[in-house]
């Protein structure tokens, strides 16, 4: 699938849905940042962009990409919305081609999952190798799917965080797995259903 065909099928995700007004931060994150001193953020495949809002919101400076200009547009008009124009940078970005250029104290990777072309392990050891010493890597991928998830398919092998940790191949001299496991939590989908889905975390810091 080329470009062209990715950013057509993710912008027309976006556009077929209403702006989220009030897009809340991934509860993964508020968790894992919550005490830490601010800094320089890189938030991969944004969408809707509540992650990257609240951790503007929190004093980080935020440098949020996505193939969707949709989502990208969206975001820098919330963004202005909030009075957080001057700490959100949205910028369309294909991470199948190339990482988003910078050192950062935290990057975070959530739900970075499409039916396109995209490999992972590579946009995820880019990540590993942009950040700062000291800075995290946080990955959230869906553990399970929820009743109303697009993929039903039975078979669907859901990478432990264990696996993409091995997958992304990081030399333990320079970064450490602070956490890998698989909460579950309860979320809630179209129509206000509710159900527990699990989660596959993994949080990696650079220590030098
Ligand atoms: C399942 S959504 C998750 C969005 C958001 N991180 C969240 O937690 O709600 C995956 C996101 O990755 C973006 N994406 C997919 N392929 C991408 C690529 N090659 N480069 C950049 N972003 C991509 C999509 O546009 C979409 O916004």
């Amino acid at each position: 699938m080329t470009t062209t065909d990715a950013v057509a099928f993710w912008d027309g995700v976006y556009a077929a849905r209403p702006a989220a007004g009030n897009p809340q931060p991934n509860a993964r994150l508020t968790e894992t940042v919550t005490g830490l001193p601010a800094g320089d953020a890189l938030d991969l495949g944004c969408g809707d962009g509540g992650d990257a809002l609240w951790l503007a919101g929190q004093g980080w400076q935020v440098t949020a990409a996505d193939i969707s200009a949709v989502a990208v547009e969206r975001l820098a008009a919330l963004a202005r919305a909030h009075g957080l124009g001057d700490r959100v940078t949205a910028v369309r970005h294909d991470l199948h081609t190339s990482f988003p250029p910078g050192g950062f104290d935290l990057i975070c990777a959530h739900y970075l999952h499409t039916p396109c072309d995209l490999d992972r392990a590579t946009v995820l050891r880019s990540a590993a190798h942009a950040l700062r010493p000291g800075g995290r890597l946080l990955v959230v991928d869906h553990g399970s799917a929820a009743p109303w998830s697009w993929n039903q398919d039975p078979d669907t092998h859901y990478p432990s965080p264990q696996e993409v940790a091995a997958g992304i191949d990081l030399a333990p001299e320079t970064w450490t797995v602070e956490r890998a496991d698989a909460p579950r939590r309860i979320a809630t989908g179209p129509g206000g259903r509710t159900a527990e889905v699990i989660d596959h975390v993994l949080l990696i810091r650079r220590t030098a």
